[in-house]
């Protein structure tokens, strides 16, 4: 008995020790209480959250809709677009209600012998204006809903008890050009230390020096006292190699009084170097002692790589030259809405790779931080952006009414946080300013520029310019190291040549626009063509008047090696923005992506993989299935790598076509523009210089839908609760061709270990809530996202369709 109670003793002060004295994180995602009500609503219920709806964190208030015409219409006067006068923009931001007051709470279990630990909250960020409370009382505020930050609740808690969490957050109306998300849209979680700790971000790795034989590594490391007396610290950092080996370590012994940075360096012989396609990556263990007490453990991925922005070359990587071939990005992740999802980002980086991207733009925000992992680990380059607007007003309520106050704190905090990632290759301090108009831009500019080389001088910073002219002749583009274009690809060789000294990059680039599976005829280029369906054609030729063909920028980066490369606009499809239909209602979502908004490929997909991979590409449009279209002209493009192909109809030639630079888009594409339509097989054989048939391709014309197919990307999911498989559900004949232009109505049940996270089809102007149980398909094709829960074992997918043979399919969870 005597000898149990001195155990539980024991065990007692053990586990207090170890919560005092190491560091421990614990995520806040389960059990939160959610409302959209306001706090004099709130107020007569007595701020009782009972009836308040249990939510799981990251958690994305709006994406469930309802769609409505009426939600955030803004009559605004785009001059980014060339609007000489305002007009009503319905689906800007999505046509979902994320404007407005949310709140969320949380009780905390604080346990008693966590005092005398600090105890901090960790945003990695919050939609938007957000206040946080801990037991009533106020503890911080943060409005850019797209910045990470944290704050000591340490002297707010109660221990041994409960502990109410409180986050107040309001988007207000126009205060986006796209879906921003709304809620507690990333991660959240606490962080216990000891009083003396590694400050939150408190590692800043680099590699002053870089070769194949040796490489230099120094690491600052910033440690807290937060006792009042000063402590002799004894910091050990310990290198990791690719391989999890350890390969060095270092010591250092300082006093700290409550702040002091530690200088480490250390060399590594025969580093094995990241790049985009062998992404190594080391990691640093930082171990805070204190009288040979460990109190702290902090670790650090990074990677040992040399960057170079050069005039004449462009980009170079580890020496080597290397394009940029990227895409922009916003952080929705179409169905899923904000709310991040460490695989759904994986996919989308998984699909992009797969077409040769090597980059992304996190336009126009800081991302969630876990991109950056992904970036790191897959091998992607990012151009890590901070803002929209700065002081001078794109949207009515946007960032220029916080900008002096928030500006260089939260310019700060995504450096800060973001600086060990050997992915990021620059930082963007903005995005089509206003201010290249005016007098203050140069000086706006430098301001921020400053800061970012304060923070880390070891990166160049950008701006993305769509008024080069503009922005030349105010100062604002010389006050930025690397220069942006956005769109307007002709300008590259004109400021290359009066300002030759200076380095260049195609910020942004394109804006071709597309719907998957939709084709117009006659086949022409259009600049800001309208369609009675609001659907724009798919053979890639339409643009808005600012934009292109993928094939223009394709024949400008090949012709200007001084140019780092170029960001597509955009990868995917994202809420919000659907030009060319600004104020045509149930338009919603963008037209840009190569990928739609389901995360389906769109025919550009292929354009780019033949251009930027060394695959063997051979793509045909449009699809094969036009009753009614008998004997018209029906032109068919290729994408392809290979130099030369033949097409046939019904075994019919319809001749062999050639790249041929001299006429347009020629290099890129191959196309027979007055072949007529006729059912049957189109096929297209690869062919070499002599002629001789390398691959083949066929399309063949499909019958009427006969049943459901399903596919999912992994059929063995984590039950670990936010794992996804992605089932692309498509409507095929009788001989199982896809049915292009099916659009069957379709119902699926799920049963077991998994539930539905989400439903789409990649049509703009579908306003089927994307969290419910079905979805109609759009030219053929939708998709299912499952997520796991906690439970393993079996889940089974049913979908159904009323004139269709159903289809079902099992997923494992483990
Ligand atoms: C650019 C802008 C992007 C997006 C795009 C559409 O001017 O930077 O955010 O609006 O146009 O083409």
């Amino acid at each position: 008995m005597k000898r149990s109670f001195l155990s539980a003793c024991i065990l007692l002060f053990i586990s207090f020790v170890a919560i005092a004295q190491q560091r421990k994180v614990v995520l806040l995602d389960t059990d939160w209480k959610f409302s959209r009500t306001d706090e004099k609503q709130a107020a007569l219920t007595g701020f009782d959250d009972k009836s308040w709806q249990t939510v799981t964190v990251p958690h994305d208030w709006a994406i469930s809709g309802p769609f409505d015409i009426h939600n955030d219409a803004q009559t605004v006067m785009v001059i980014e677009d060339g609007e000489r006068k305002p007009a009503l923009r319905t689906g800007r931001s999505g046509s979902l209600p994320w404007m407005g007051i949310g709140w969320y709470r949380k009780k905390i279990a604080i346990p008693a012998n966590a005092k005398g630990s600090r105890c901090f909250i960790e945003f990695d960020g919050a939609m938007s204006h957000a206040v946080v409370y801990l037991n009533g009382e106020r503890v911080g505020t943060w409005p850019y809903g797209y910045s990470s930050f944290s704050f000591e609740l340490t002297d707010k808690i109660k221990y041994g008890a409960d502990n109410l969490l409180a986050v107040r957050l309001e988007n207000p109306e126009e205060s986006s050009r796209w879906y921003p998300g709304a809620g507690l849209y990333r991660n959240v979680r606490l962080v216990y230390t000891n009083n003396i700790h590694i400050d939150h971000w408190g590692t800043y790795i680099t590699t002053p020096s870089v070769s194949n034989q040796q490489a230099d590594v120094n690491i600052k490391t910033t440690v807290l006292n937060q006792l009042d007396k000063n402590q002799t610290v004894q910091l050990t950092t310990s290198i990791f190699a690719p391989s999890g080996k350890k390969i060095t370590e270092t010591v250092k012994s300082l006093p700290v009084e409550s702040k002091t940075d530690f200088e480490q360096r250390v060399t590594i012989n025969n580093p094995q170097l990241w790049n985009t396609e062998s992404p190594n990556l080391y990691k640093a263990v930082s171990q805070v002692m204190i009288n040979g007490q460990v109190v702290d453990t902090y670790e650090t991925a990074f990677g040992i790589r040399s960057i170079v922005f050069d005039n004449n070359r462009g980009f170079i990587l580890n020496g080597k030259q290397t394009k940029i071939k990227g895409v922009c990005n916003h952080q929705d992740i179409g169905p899923l809405g904000s709310a991040v999802n460490y695989r759904a980002l994986e996919r989308q980086l998984e699909l992009l790779k797969q077409m040769g991207c090597n980059a992304i733009r996190t336009s126009h925000n800081p991302p969630d931080p876990q991109l950056l992992d992904l970036c790191d680990q897959m091998g992607f380059l990012v151009m890590d952006e901070a803002f929209d607007e700065w002081k001078i007003q794109k949207v009515k309520n946007g960032y220029h009414l916080l900008f002096d106050d928030w500006a260089e704190k939260d310019l700060r905090a995504m450096i800060k946080r973001d600086r060990n990632h050997p992915s990021v290759i620059l930082w963007s301090v903005g995005n089509e300013v206003p201010e290249q108009k005016s007098e203050t831009g140069a000086q706006t500019a430098k301001f921020l520029v400053d800061i970012a080389h304060n923070e880390d001088p070891t990166r160049l910073t950008t701006s993305a310019f769509n008024s080069i002219a503009n922005a030349v002749k105010n100062g604002l583009a010389a006050a930025v190291d690397v220069v942006g274009f956005n769109y307007w690809p002709a300008n590259f060789a004109k400021i290359h040549a009066e300002h030759p000294e200076w380095k260049l990059l195609g910020s942004e680039t394109e804006s071709t626009v597309s719907s998957r599976g939709e084709y117009m005829f006659p086949v022409q280029e259009r600049k800001s063509y309208k369609y009675a369906n609001k659907q724009v054609s798919s053979y890639d030729l339409d643009a808005p008047s600012w934009g292109n063909a993928p094939d223009v920028e394709f024949a400008t980066q090949d012709a200007e090696p001084y140019v780092a490369g170029q960001f597509v606009w955009t990868g995917f499809d994202y809420l919000g923005e659907p030009t060319p239909y600004n104020n045509d209602y149930p338009s919603h979502s963008s037209y840009f992506g190569i990928l739609d908004l389901a995360g389906i490929p769109k025919n550009r997909y292929y354009l780019y993989q033949s251009t930027w991979t060394d695959k063997k590409v051979l793509h045909l449009l449009p699809h094969w299935t036009w009753p009614g279209r008998e004997g018209q002209v029906t032109p068919v493009h290729c994408y392809t790598s290979y130099n030369a192909a033949e097409l046939f109809i019904n075994s019919k030639s319809q001749g062999i076509r050639k790249k041929d630079p001299a006429k347009k888009y020629g290099s890129y594409r191959l196309t027979w523009d007055s072949v007529r339509y006729e059912p049957g097989e189109l096929k297209v054989v690869a062919l070499d210089d002599k002629n001789k048939p390398l691959a083949t391709e066929i399309v063949k014309t499909a019958d009427k839908p006969y049943r459901l197919k399903l596919s999912a990307d992994r059929n063995v999911i984590e039950a670990s609760g936010n794992d996804l498989t992605y089932i692309t559900v498509s409507a095929v004949d009788k001989d199982g061709n896809v049915c292009p232009t099916a659009g069957n109505d379709i119902r699926f049940k799920i049963e077991g270990a998994g539930t539905i996270r989400g439903i789409c089809n990649g049509d703009a102007t579908n306003i089927q809530a994307l969290t419910g149980s079905e979805m109609k398909l759009f030219n053929g094709y939708c998709v299912l996202v499952v997520q796991s829960t906690n439970l393993k074992g079996q889940t089974m997918i049913k979908a159904e369709s009323d004139s269709l043979k159903a289809a079902s399919l099992s997923l494992t969870s483990k």
